[in-house]
Protein backbone atom coordinates (compact mmCIF):
# COMPACT_ATOMS: atom_id res chain seq x y z
CA UNK A 1 0.00 0.00 0.00
CA UNK A 2 1.64 3.56 -0.75
CA UNK A 3 1.71 6.54 1.22
CA UNK A 4 -0.87 8.18 -0.27
CA UNK A 5 -3.27 5.44 0.01
CA UNK A 6 -2.41 4.43 3.80
CA UNK A 7 -3.35 7.97 4.41
CA UNK A 8 -7.45 7.16 4.41
CA UNK A 9 -8.42 4.78 6.79
CA UNK A 10 -11.83 4.77 5.10
CA UNK A 11 -12.72 6.28 2.07
CA UNK A 12 -15.40 8.48 1.51
CA UNK A 13 -16.36 10.88 -1.26
CA UNK A 14 -14.89 13.57 -0.05
CA UNK A 15 -11.61 11.67 0.44
CA UNK A 16 -11.96 11.28 -3.68
CA UNK A 17 -12.39 14.87 -3.84
CA UNK A 18 -9.08 15.26 -1.85
CA UNK A 19 -7.45 12.94 -4.14
CA UNK A 20 -7.78 14.87 -7.44
CA UNK A 21 -7.01 17.99 -5.94
CA UNK A 22 -3.62 16.30 -4.72
CA UNK A 23 -3.16 14.80 -7.84
CA UNK A 24 -3.59 11.78 -6.39
CA UNK A 25 -5.20 8.88 -8.91
CA UNK A 26 -8.09 6.97 -7.61
CA UNK A 27 -8.36 2.99 -8.25
CA UNK A 28 -11.26 1.60 -8.15
CA UNK A 29 -12.53 -2.04 -9.34
CA UNK A 30 -15.51 -4.39 -9.44
CA UNK A 31 -16.96 -6.42 -6.77
CA UNK A 32 -20.13 -8.71 -6.60
CA UNK A 33 -19.27 -11.34 -3.86
CA UNK A 34 -17.66 -11.23 -0.14
CA UNK A 35 -14.78 -12.66 -0.78
CA UNK A 36 -13.61 -10.95 -4.01
CA UNK A 37 -14.33 -7.41 -2.09
CA UNK A 38 -12.31 -8.73 1.34
CA UNK A 39 -9.51 -9.26 -1.56
CA UNK A 40 -9.79 -5.87 -3.28
CA UNK A 41 -10.86 -4.08 -0.11
CA UNK A 42 -7.34 -4.92 1.88
CA UNK A 43 -4.84 -4.68 -0.86
CA UNK A 44 -5.59 -0.83 -0.72
CA UNK A 45 -8.07 -0.20 -3.81
CA UNK A 46 -9.88 3.02 -2.77
CA UNK A 47 -13.55 2.39 -3.85
CA UNK A 48 -15.48 -0.86 -5.09
CA UNK A 49 -18.68 -0.78 -7.44
CA UNK A 50 -21.12 -3.00 -7.45
CA UNK A 51 -21.16 -2.68 -10.87
CA UNK A 52 -24.59 -3.90 -12.75
CA UNK A 53 -22.01 -5.57 -14.58
CA UNK A 54 -22.18 -8.44 -12.32
CA UNK A 55 -25.85 -9.46 -14.62
CA UNK A 56 -23.29 -10.19 -17.54
CA UNK A 57 -20.59 -11.63 -15.08
CA UNK A 58 -22.06 -12.92 -12.00
CA UNK A 59 -25.50 -13.96 -13.83
CA UNK A 60 -24.46 -14.40 -17.70
CA UNK A 61 -27.15 -12.12 -19.05
CA UNK A 62 -25.60 -10.88 -22.42
CA UNK A 63 -26.62 -7.20 -21.47
CA UNK A 64 -26.39 -5.21 -17.73
CA UNK A 65 -30.79 -4.62 -18.09
CA UNK A 66 -31.93 -7.70 -17.06
CA UNK A 67 -30.36 -7.69 -13.10
CA UNK A 68 -33.07 -6.34 -10.29
CA UNK A 69 -32.90 -3.68 -7.46
CA UNK A 70 -33.38 -6.96 -5.20
CA UNK A 71 -30.13 -8.90 -7.03
CA UNK A 72 -28.22 -5.46 -6.57
CA UNK A 73 -28.91 -5.21 -2.92
CA UNK A 74 -28.01 -8.42 -2.26
CA UNK A 75 -24.37 -8.02 -4.04
CA UNK A 76 -24.14 -4.74 -2.05
CA UNK A 77 -24.54 -6.36 1.29
CA UNK A 78 -22.04 -8.97 0.65
CA UNK A 79 -19.65 -6.47 -0.56
CA UNK A 80 -20.13 -3.89 2.17
CA UNK A 81 -19.83 -7.26 4.71
CA UNK A 82 -16.19 -7.28 3.37
CA UNK A 83 -15.10 -3.65 2.85
CA UNK A 84 -13.45 -1.77 6.03
CA UNK A 85 -11.38 0.88 3.82
CA UNK A 86 -12.99 0.88 0.52
CA UNK A 87 -15.92 3.19 -0.39
CA UNK A 88 -18.36 1.19 -1.74
CA UNK A 89 -20.81 2.67 -4.95
CA UNK A 90 -23.50 0.58 -6.00
CA UNK A 91 -25.42 0.72 -9.64
CA UNK A 92 -29.12 1.83 -9.67
CA UNK A 93 -30.53 -0.93 -12.15
CA UNK A 94 -32.25 -0.93 -15.67
CA UNK A 95 -35.61 -0.05 -14.79
CA UNK A 96 -35.29 1.45 -11.46
CA UNK A 97 -34.73 5.10 -12.04
CA UNK A 98 -35.62 5.85 -14.98
CA UNK A 99 -39.16 6.73 -14.47
CA UNK A 100 -39.58 9.38 -12.36
CA UNK A 101 -37.67 10.93 -9.69
CA UNK A 102 -39.89 9.48 -6.88
CA UNK A 103 -39.10 5.61 -8.03
CA UNK A 104 -35.58 6.57 -8.25
CA UNK A 105 -35.42 8.01 -4.60
CA UNK A 106 -37.18 4.66 -3.50
CA UNK A 107 -34.79 2.60 -5.11
CA UNK A 108 -31.61 4.74 -4.11
CA UNK A 109 -32.97 4.59 -0.57
CA UNK A 110 -33.46 0.91 -0.72
CA UNK A 111 -29.67 0.33 -1.81
CA UNK A 112 -28.83 2.63 0.61
CA UNK A 113 -30.51 1.15 3.70
CA UNK A 114 -30.73 -2.74 2.83
CA UNK A 115 -27.37 -2.75 2.03
CA UNK A 116 -25.29 -0.27 3.40
CA UNK A 117 -23.39 0.97 0.84
CA UNK A 118 -21.98 4.22 0.49
CA UNK A 119 -23.02 5.98 -2.52
CA UNK A 120 -25.19 4.84 -5.78
CA UNK A 121 -23.97 5.44 -9.24
CA UNK A 122 -26.80 5.75 -12.74
CA UNK A 123 -26.19 6.78 -16.05
CA UNK A 124 -26.95 9.93 -18.00
CA UNK A 125 -26.83 13.35 -17.54
CA UNK A 126 -29.69 15.59 -18.57
CA UNK A 127 -32.35 13.39 -18.96
CA UNK A 128 -32.24 12.05 -15.37
CA UNK A 129 -31.50 15.94 -13.81
CA UNK A 130 -34.67 15.43 -11.72
CA UNK A 131 -33.39 11.64 -10.34
CA UNK A 132 -30.34 13.10 -9.53
CA UNK A 133 -31.62 16.10 -7.24
CA UNK A 134 -34.15 14.51 -5.53
CA UNK A 135 -31.98 11.55 -4.39
CA UNK A 136 -28.89 14.22 -3.44
CA UNK A 137 -31.54 15.86 -1.48
CA UNK A 138 -32.37 12.76 0.40
CA UNK A 139 -28.46 13.43 1.34
CA UNK A 140 -27.33 9.94 -0.53
CA UNK A 141 -24.04 10.74 -2.63
CA UNK A 142 -24.11 10.30 -6.25
CA UNK A 143 -21.63 9.32 -8.62
CA UNK A 144 -22.49 10.06 -12.87
CA UNK A 145 -22.09 7.51 -15.94
CA UNK A 146 -21.96 9.48 -18.86
CA UNK A 147 -20.04 7.91 -22.51
CA UNK A 148 -21.14 4.26 -23.31
CA UNK A 149 -23.98 3.75 -20.44
CA UNK A 150 -24.69 0.11 -20.75
CA UNK A 151 -28.00 0.04 -20.21
CA UNK A 152 -28.96 2.49 -22.98
CA UNK A 153 -26.77 -0.25 -25.27
CA UNK A 154 -30.27 -0.81 -27.19
CA UNK A 155 -30.43 2.27 -28.37
CA UNK A 156 -26.97 2.62 -29.46
CA UNK A 157 -26.91 -0.64 -31.31
CA UNK A 158 -22.57 -1.28 -30.49
CA UNK A 159 -20.10 -1.32 -27.73
CA UNK A 160 -17.90 0.58 -29.53
CA UNK A 161 -16.48 4.15 -28.73
CA UNK A 162 -19.14 6.98 -27.95
CA UNK A 163 -18.70 10.81 -28.46
CA UNK A 164 -16.33 10.82 -31.36
CA UNK A 165 -18.57 13.58 -33.41
CA UNK A 166 -18.71 17.02 -32.02
CA UNK A 167 -22.35 16.84 -30.85
CA UNK A 168 -22.21 13.92 -28.65
CA UNK A 169 -19.12 15.32 -27.21
CA UNK A 170 -20.21 18.45 -26.87
CA UNK A 171 -23.62 17.23 -24.95
CA UNK A 172 -21.46 14.68 -22.89
CA UNK A 173 -18.92 17.82 -21.53
CA UNK A 174 -22.41 19.71 -20.86
CA UNK A 175 -24.13 16.57 -19.10
CA UNK A 176 -20.85 16.21 -16.91
CA UNK A 177 -20.88 19.55 -15.57
CA UNK A 178 -24.46 19.57 -14.83
CA UNK A 179 -23.90 16.68 -12.79
CA UNK A 180 -21.13 18.57 -11.16
CA UNK A 181 -23.59 21.58 -10.25
CA UNK A 182 -26.31 19.16 -9.46
CA UNK A 183 -23.84 18.09 -6.39
CA UNK A 184 -21.85 14.50 -7.89
CA UNK A 185 -19.32 13.63 -6.19
CA UNK A 186 -17.58 12.19 -9.12
CA UNK A 187 -18.10 10.67 -12.52
CA UNK A 188 -17.40 7.87 -14.50
CA UNK A 189 -16.56 8.22 -18.02
CA UNK A 190 -16.87 5.16 -19.82
CA UNK A 191 -15.37 4.51 -23.39
CA UNK A 192 -14.92 8.03 -24.80
CA UNK A 193 -11.96 9.63 -26.82
CA UNK A 194 -9.07 9.84 -24.41
CA UNK A 195 -8.91 14.06 -25.32
CA UNK A 196 -12.22 14.41 -25.00
CA UNK A 197 -12.15 12.51 -21.29
CA UNK A 198 -9.02 14.72 -20.14
CA UNK A 199 -10.88 17.93 -21.37
CA UNK A 200 -13.80 17.09 -18.83
CA UNK A 201 -11.10 16.25 -16.26
CA UNK A 202 -9.83 19.87 -16.58
CA UNK A 203 -13.14 21.49 -16.81
CA UNK A 204 -14.96 20.17 -13.78
CA UNK A 205 -13.94 20.05 -10.07
CA UNK A 206 -15.36 16.57 -8.80
CA UNK A 207 -13.07 13.17 -9.86
CA UNK A 208 -13.30 11.91 -13.21
CA UNK A 209 -12.86 7.77 -13.30
CA UNK A 210 -12.22 6.42 -16.71
CA UNK A 211 -12.62 2.96 -18.07
CA UNK A 212 -11.21 2.68 -22.03
CA UNK A 213 -11.42 6.66 -21.47
CA UNK A 214 -6.97 7.32 -21.41
CA UNK A 215 -4.83 8.65 -18.63
CA UNK A 216 -6.01 12.09 -18.46
CA UNK A 217 -8.54 11.28 -16.25
CA UNK A 218 -8.75 11.34 -12.32
CA UNK A 219 -8.84 7.55 -11.96
CA UNK A 220 -8.83 4.44 -13.29
CA UNK A 221 -12.02 1.50 -12.59
CA UNK A 222 -11.73 -2.02 -14.40
CA UNK A 223 -14.48 -5.10 -14.01
CA UNK A 224 -12.06 -6.95 -11.35
CA UNK A 225 -12.85 -10.80 -13.11
CA UNK A 226 -11.64 -9.12 -16.82
CA UNK A 227 -8.84 -7.87 -14.84
CA UNK A 228 -7.77 -11.19 -13.21
CA UNK A 229 -8.37 -12.74 -16.31
CA UNK A 230 -11.35 -14.75 -15.33
CA UNK A 231 -13.30 -14.21 -18.33
CA UNK A 232 -11.10 -14.80 -21.59
CA UNK A 233 -13.52 -13.61 -24.35
CA UNK A 234 -13.23 -10.25 -23.86
CA UNK A 235 -10.52 -8.39 -25.60
CA UNK A 236 -11.46 -4.64 -25.69
CA UNK A 237 -8.45 -2.58 -25.72
CA UNK A 238 -8.44 -0.15 -22.89
CA UNK A 239 -8.01 -3.60 -20.76
CA UNK A 240 -4.92 -4.35 -19.08
CA UNK A 241 -5.00 -8.44 -17.56
CA UNK A 242 -3.43 -8.80 -14.38
CA UNK A 243 -3.65 -12.29 -14.34
CA UNK A 244 -4.48 -15.94 -16.28
CA UNK A 245 -6.95 -16.44 -14.10
CA UNK A 246 -9.06 -18.47 -16.74
CA UNK A 247 -6.35 -21.00 -17.66
CA UNK A 248 -4.69 -21.46 -13.77
CA UNK A 249 -8.20 -22.36 -12.42
CA UNK A 250 -8.92 -24.51 -15.75
CA UNK A 251 -5.54 -26.38 -14.80
CA UNK A 252 -6.29 -26.76 -11.31
CA UNK A 253 -9.88 -28.16 -12.08
CA UNK A 254 -7.98 -30.43 -14.64
CA UNK A 255 -6.00 -31.83 -11.76
CA UNK A 256 -8.35 -32.01 -9.49
CA UNK A 257 -10.48 -34.20 -11.63
CA UNK A 258 -7.72 -36.27 -12.61
CA UNK A 259 -6.73 -36.89 -8.72
CA UNK A 260 -10.13 -37.91 -7.50
CA UNK A 261 -10.60 -40.45 -10.73
CA UNK A 262 -6.84 -41.72 -9.98
CA UNK A 263 -7.48 -41.89 -6.39
CA UNK A 264 -4.50 -39.77 -5.50
CA UNK A 265 -6.69 -37.05 -3.60
CA UNK A 266 -7.46 -37.48 -1.10
CA UNK A 267 -4.25 -39.44 0.39
CA UNK A 268 -3.72 -40.66 3.95
CA UNK A 269 -2.72 -36.90 5.19
CA UNK A 270 -5.88 -35.32 3.40
CA UNK A 271 -8.41 -37.43 5.89
CA UNK A 272 -9.41 -38.19 9.11
O1 LIG B 1 -21.28 -2.03 -14.07
C1 LIG B 1 -20.07 -1.75 -14.13
O2 LIG B 1 -19.19 -2.58 -13.87
C2 LIG B 1 -19.71 -0.40 -14.54
C3 LIG B 1 -18.28 -0.16 -14.90
C4 LIG B 1 -17.98 -0.73 -16.22
C5 LIG B 1 -17.92 1.26 -14.79
O3 LIG B 1 -20.53 0.45 -14.59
Amino acid sequence: MSAATKKYKRVTTNSLIEMKHNGEKISMLTAYDYTMAKIVDAAGVDAILVGDSASNVMAGHETTLPITLDQMIYHASSVVRASSRSLVVVDLPFGSYQSDPKTALRSAIRIMKESGAHAIKLEGGLEIKQSVKKILKAGIPVMGHLGLTPQSIYKFGTYTVRAKEEAEAKKLLEDAKLLEKLGCFSIVLEKVPAKLAAKVAEEISIPVIGIGAGAGVDGQVLVTHDMVGMTHEFHPRFLRRYLNLYEDMSNAFKQYSEDVKSKDFPNDTEQY
